[in-house]
C-alpha cells in the first residue's frame, strides 16, 4: 500500500518505519525542515532502540521517503496518517488540537481522490466526529472517510509495539459508513501482517476508540500511583515496597507492570492525557471519574515533593550550597524525552533550595539542556558525582542500576544515595557502607523478596 504519515515526531516516525517494513511505500511529512532533512539522510532526530537500523533499511529499498510537501503528499496517497502532537494547551488541562487542525485543514484542500484520513494522535473523545464536521464545511468537495487509530506503543519499546501490537482499534463513523468503511478495509490491508499474526483488531465506534486510548493511559498513571501512595504506608509500618509489589504482582489480577514506586510518571503522554481526560470527565459532569484522575495526578507530583524532601534530609536538613548529582534527565529509561520529566522537575526544584545540582543522561543531555538551560549538566557519571552530598538515581537507566558504589565512593563527599526508581541493590550499597534511601522502603530493611 502507499500512505502518508504527518508528523514525523516519535510517533510518526516510528509509525512511518514500521508501515515501511511492513512493505508499504510510505511517505513521512513534517512542517520542521531540520527533522525531514535528518530522517532523509538516516538518522533519528531521537532516540529509541534499534530504530535507526530499520530507517537507514527502507530508506535505501526506497519505501520511504520524507518531505515537508503538503502537495506532494496529497498526490503520493489516499491514505493519510496523521501522528501530530496534542499537547496540553495554554491553561495546563484541555488538549491543544492547533496543530491537527492545521495538518488536516491544509490536506483536505489538497485531497482530490477519494481518501481516508486515519487519526493516530491521542484526542479526547469527540475530536474526530467534530473534525470531520469541521473539514466537510471547510472543503466541501473533499471526498474523505475519517477513522480514528489510537496508538498504544511505548517509547523505549516502540519498535516491537509498533511492529507487534497487543491489539490494533479502530474508531469508524458508524452511522456514515453503515458497515461499509473504506478506512476499515483500507486498515485491513496496511496491518494485515499483524492480523494474519494473530493481533486482535477491534472496530468500534469513533467516540471509544478515543477514549480507549485516554482510558489505558489513565488506568496506567492510577496503578503507578497506587502504588506510590501505599509506599508511603509501607514506610510508616516497616514494610518494603518492593517485596510488595511483587506479592501484588503475583496476582494475575492485578500483574507487576507499574507497581515500582519512586518518583512517578512523566512524559509526552501520560500526564497530559490524564489532565485531559480530569477535565474532560469535569465538563460532562462525570464527577466521581474527574475526583479519581485528579487525585491520581496529585499524588503523582507529590512523589517528586518527597523525593525532594528525602534529598534534604541527606544532606542534614538543609540543600543550601549543597552538591547534589542526578543520574537520569529523561523521563524514563531507553529514551531521549524529556516531556515533564520528573528527574528535571525534581533537579530544578533541588536547585531552587539552593544546591549545585549536576544532572547526568547517557542520551537525553542534549534535550534537557534546552529545556533547563540553569542545570549543569555533566557528560560522565564521575563526572556528575564528583564531590556530592548525596547520589540521586532518577531514571531506571541500566547502567545506572550497575553502578559500583565502591568506584563512587572514591568520588563523592558523602556516601549517600536516594533511589528515586526502586532500581538499585539496596542490599549491595548497603554493604559498600552506602545510606540508602528509597521511597516505601525503611532505612534498616534491605530486599526480602529472593
Ligand atoms: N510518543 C509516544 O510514545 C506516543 C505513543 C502513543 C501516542 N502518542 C500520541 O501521538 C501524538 C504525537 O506524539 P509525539 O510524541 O510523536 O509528538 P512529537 O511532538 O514528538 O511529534 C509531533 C510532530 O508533528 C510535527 N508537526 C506539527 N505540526 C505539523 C503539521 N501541521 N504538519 C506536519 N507535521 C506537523 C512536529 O514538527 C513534530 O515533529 C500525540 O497525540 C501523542 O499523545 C505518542
Amino acid at each position: 500500500m502507499r500512505c502518508t504519515v504527518f508528523g514525523t515526531g516519535y510517533l510518526g516516525t516510528t509509525h512511518a518505519i514500521c508501515m515501511a517494513e511492513l512493505g508499504h511505500h510510505v511517505l513521512g511529512v513534517d512542517t520542521d525542515p531540520g527533522k525531514i532533512t535528518k530522517l532523509s539522510s538516516g538518522q533519528l532526530p531521537f532516540y529509541e532502540p534499534d530504530l535507526e537500523p530499520l530507517l537507514r533499511r527502507n530508506l535505501a529499498v526506497g519505501r520511504l521517503h520524507f518531505t515537508t510537501s503538503y502537495p506532494d503528499a496529497a498526490q503520493f496517497a489516499d491514505l493519510h496518517i496523521l501522528t501530530v502532537g496534542t499537547p496540553s494547551a495554554a491553561d495546563g488541562h484541555t488538549a491543544d488540537l492547533t496543530d491537527l487542525y492545521a495538518v488536516a485543514n491544509q490536506l483536505a484542500a489538497l485531497i482530490e481522490r477519494p481518501a481516508v484520513i486515519l487519526g493516530k494522535s491521542t484526542v479526547p473523545a469527540g475530536t474526530a466526529a467534530r473534525l470531520a464536521a469541521h473539514l466537510r464545511e471547510q472543503s466541501p468537495t473533499c471526498d474523505f472517510e475519517l477513522a480514528w487509530n489510537p496508538e498504544f506503543l511505548r517509547e523505549g519499546h516502540a519498535l516491537q509495539d509498533a511492529l507487534r501490537p497487543d491489539r490494533i482499534v479502530l474508531g469508524v463513523d458508524m452511522e456514515r459508513t453503515l458497515g461499509r468503511s473504506r478506512a476499515e478495509q483500507q486498515a485491513r490491508h496496511l496491518y494485515a501482517d499483524q492480523l494474519k499474526a494473530g493481533v486482535p483488531l477491534v472496530v468500534t465506534n469513533l467516540e471509544t476508540a478515543e477514549l480507549a486510548k485516554m482510558a489505558a493511559n489513565a488506568y496506567l498513571a492510577t496503578k503507578i500511583s497506587f502504588i506510590n501512595a501505599i509506599s508511603d504506608l509501607c514506610e510508616g509500618v516497616g514494610a518494603d515496597v518492593r517485596a510488595l509489589a511483587d506479592i501484588l504482582g503475583h496476582d494475575p489480577r492485578i500483574g507487576r507492570f507499574g507497581l515500582d514506586a519512586g518518583i512517578g510518571f512523566g512524559g509526552g503522554c501520560l500526564p497530559k492525557d490524564l489532565r485531559a481526560l480530569a477535565k474532560q470527565a469535569g465538563e460532562l459532569g462525570a464527577v466521581d471519574a474527574a475526583m479519581l484522575l485528579r487525585e491520581v495526578e496529585q499524588i503523582n507530583l507529590h512523589r517528586r515533593v518527597r523525593v525532594v524532601d528525602l534529598a534534604r534530609q541527606a544532606c542534614g536538613g538543609s540543600l543550601r550550597a549543597a552538591h547534589v548529582a542526578v543520574l537520569g534527565a529523561a523521563f524514563k529509561a531507553e529514551s531521549d524525552d524529556v516531556r515533564d520529566s520528573p528527574a528535571l522537575h525534581v533537579s530544578a526544584a533541588i536547585q531552587q533550595h539552593g544546591a549545585f545540582v549536576t544532572v547526568y543522561d547517557p542520551k537525553a543531555l542534549d534535550n534537557a539542556r534546552q529545556s533547563y538551560p540553569t542545570l549543569t549538566f555533566a557528560t560522565t557519571i564521575t563526572h556528575a558525582c564528583e564531590n556530592a552530598d548525596v547520589v540521586l538515581v532518577l531514571t531506571e537507566w541500566e547502567q545506572f542500576a550497575a553502578l559500583n558504589p565502591d568506584e563512587l565512593t572514591r568520588l563523592v563527599r558523602n556516601r549517600s544515595i536516594i533511589d528515586g526508581r526502586s532500581s538499585l541493590d539496596s542490599t549491595r550499597w548497603r554493604e559498600a557502607g552506602w545510606a540508602y534511601r528509597a521511597p516505601g522502603i525503611p532505612k534498616t530493611c534491605d530486599q526480602l523478596s529472593p
